[in-house]
């Protein structure tokens, strides 16, 4: 049994996320950690909201409250969406907590006695009307290197380079729009990633489990020169820059980048979660206190790995301290809507919040789990989703397990059929192919959430899904029935197994879905669990098909996955403003 510790990227605190923020970071982290602990492991999955920095400030004057109460509420909302969409955290912090503003003081604070921070002059947007320092995204103009035209001072839109805000052409103040703007020195702290570069790059050189994404973006930025980074702003909701209470001389207007602290949330986070529910913090994330044989998987879309690749780890790493650093990380590319780019800030594609209304979260979750971005782009449709689901759940799982136990409750009692009343069937070519198929089958899926490749994790659940159902058909209880009842309950119990069976391993992606049928067939709680031996598998398979106790009474679940209709495409197109 291993210690897993998994995070998922920190959502923004500005909206609620979309359904490609969800695909890339939160829901794999998910279905990841429901895996590993079915295969009981000691998983401990950590998010929370991110909530400082300009996206928070200008989503907070754009609703007309004042940050806090305004993040107080977008983290209410962040929190139930994902309730919804049944996130399994263990916690749901947010990185605006008192945790979270001692950690980021406190590292900051290692990192400069290290001598890796450094107070530079440098030069930044000032709006004169607005009389204030224009930080990141409160500066807007023409991206220097696409030239499109609403780039944001951090990052454009338009090619997603990262900027700086006095290298936009035409510049101008997001919150006035006033053109006025000059620029003027301030003073800010510097973390020297220059000088970390050589332990940066020895680090990620051994570094196993990572895709090859993470690594060359890694890479890309190291061979470029990483350059020394302004972590802090001109701004006033934020971490102060104080340490041991006492505000850094000249700092009085200042807090910490975002960027600094959000992935410290990640610790301060767990440090929270101990403090809830009595765990204990320092197991997961000092190596000198029992982390070192943690295993920690962090979640993310692609714009964020240099984050977690090169900063998040120079702040650990440079503060001179035992902190645990990540082994394993799983990238993902973008989910597209129609061809082109869901957006929060131009309330384009699906939100989470939205997506709950149209259809249940077992949905969502199959069909961006199956077709997750992993290996590219993948793109969005409602025509898309509609097939998958009417295809791979409802005709696939949901009939191969409405068939099964209606004609169970037909012509069986609604029971397991048992030896003494129905023992004079055999075991026949059908059923040795149906073990050879899943003896092959079951632990290629295993291995893949072990990898975390999510996309072959689904097709193989499927293709097990799909396996019963060629036996079904192949066995054909009901046409044994008329002739040889013994026969037939083969075919019956065997089918009533694959049921269970199909419920526990559908768990990870559709628990609700798993849930209702495992609760059908009257499967005890502590038997949903992955615990396979991982070798003679066809003897476990055989041990599997038969581990309902006859004479059991099951039930036939309600409807399983109602069919999405053309209907509900078109009207969902109408409301959402696809286009295919
Ligand atoms: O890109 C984003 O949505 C960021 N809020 C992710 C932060 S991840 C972490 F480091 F906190
Ligand atoms: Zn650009």
């Amino acid at each position: 049994m291993a210690r897993i510790l998994i995070t998922s990227a920190l959502p923004y605190i500005n909206g609620v996320k979309h359904l490609g923020n969800l695909a890339g970071s939160m829901l794999p982290a998910d279905v990841y950690a429901r895996a590993m602990r079915l295969l009981g492991h000691e998983v401990l999955y950590i998010c929370a909201t991110d909530e400082h920095g300009t996206p928070a400030e200008l989503a907070a004057a754009a609703a007309g409250m004042n940050v806090r109460e305004f993040c107080d509420k977008m983290y209410a909302a962040q929190k139930s969406a994902g309730a919804d969409f049944k996130m399994s955290y263990d916690y749901f912090g947010r990185s605006s907590t008192p945790s979270n503003h001692a950690l980021t003081q406190h590292l900051a604070h290692a990192l400069e006695k290290e001598g890796l921070i450094e107070e530079r002059i440098s030069q930044q947007v000032y709006s004169v009307d607005d009389k204030r320092f224009l930080p990141d995204r409160y500066v807007e103009g023409t991206c220097p290197a696409c030239g499109y035209e609403k780039a944001r001072g951090d990052q454009c839109d338009g090619c997603g380079k990262l900027l700086d805000p006095i290298d936009l052409i035409d510049p101008y103040s997001a919150l006035s729009g006033s053109k006025n703007v000059e620029i003027r020195d301030t003073n800010h702290l510097y973390l020297k990633q220059s000088e970390m570069a050589p332990r940066l790059r020895a680090w990620i050189d051994k570094a196993q489990g990572w895709p090859s994404l993470a690594k060359s973006i890694a890479y890309k930025w190291l061979d470029e020169g990483l350059l020394d980074r302004s972590i802090t702003r001109d701004l006033s909701w934020g971490i102060p820059v104080a340490y041991e209470g006492e505000v850094r001389p000249g700092f009085e207007n200042k807090v910490f980048y975002v960027w600094f602290d959000a992935p410290i949330e990640y610790i301060a986070a767990t440090q929270d979660w101990a403090e809830e529910f009595g765990g204990n913090w320092q197991s997961w994330w000092r190596t000198d206190m029992g982390a070192e044989d943690v295993s920690y998987v962090q979640f993310m879309g692609k714009d964020n790995v240099a984050f977690h690749t090169l900063s998040f780890p120079t702040t650990l790493i440079g503060s001179g301290e035992p902190w645990k650093l990540v082994d394993k990380l799983k990238a993902f590319n973008w989910v597209t809507w129609y061809g082109g780019k869901f957006s929060t800030s131009e309330k384009r594609g699906v939100f989470m919040d939205q997506a709950i209304e149209l259809a249940p979260s077992d949905y969502w979750r199959w069909h961006l789990t199956a077709n997750a971005p992993e290996g590219s782009d993948a793109g969005f449709t409602f025509e898309d989703f509609a097939a998958r689901i009417n295809s791979d759940l409802a005709n696939v799982l949901g009939n191969f397990v409405n068939r099964i136990t209606k004609y169970a409750g037909a012509k069986f009692d609604g029971k397991i059929p048992s030896l003494e009343q129905f023992g004079g069937g055999t075991w026949g070519e059908a059923e040795d192919v149906l073990v050879a198929e899943l003896a092959e089958r079951l632990p290629k899926m295993i291995a893949y959430y072990e990898n975390m490749e999510f996309r072959k994790a689904a097709a193989e659940t499927r293709a097990i899904w799909a396996t019963g159902n060629e036996y079904l058909t192949q066995a054909a209880p009901w046409s044994q029935y008329k002739t040889d009842m013994d026969q037939a309950a083969v075919g019956v119990r065997l089918g009533l197994n694959l049921v269970a069976l199909f419920g526990i391993l559908a768990q990870p992606i559709i628990p609700d879905a798993a849930e209702k049928i495992l609760d059908a067939m009257n499967v005890p709680k502590d038997n949903r669990t992955w615990n396979f031996g991982d070798n003679d598998w066809s003897g476990q398979i055989k041990a599997i098909l038969d581990a309902l106790p006859h004479g059991l009474e099951i039930n036939a679940p309600e409807v399983l996955f109602a069919k999405i209709e053309d209907a509900d495409i078109a009207a969902w197109k109408t409301r959402f403003g696809g286009e295919g």
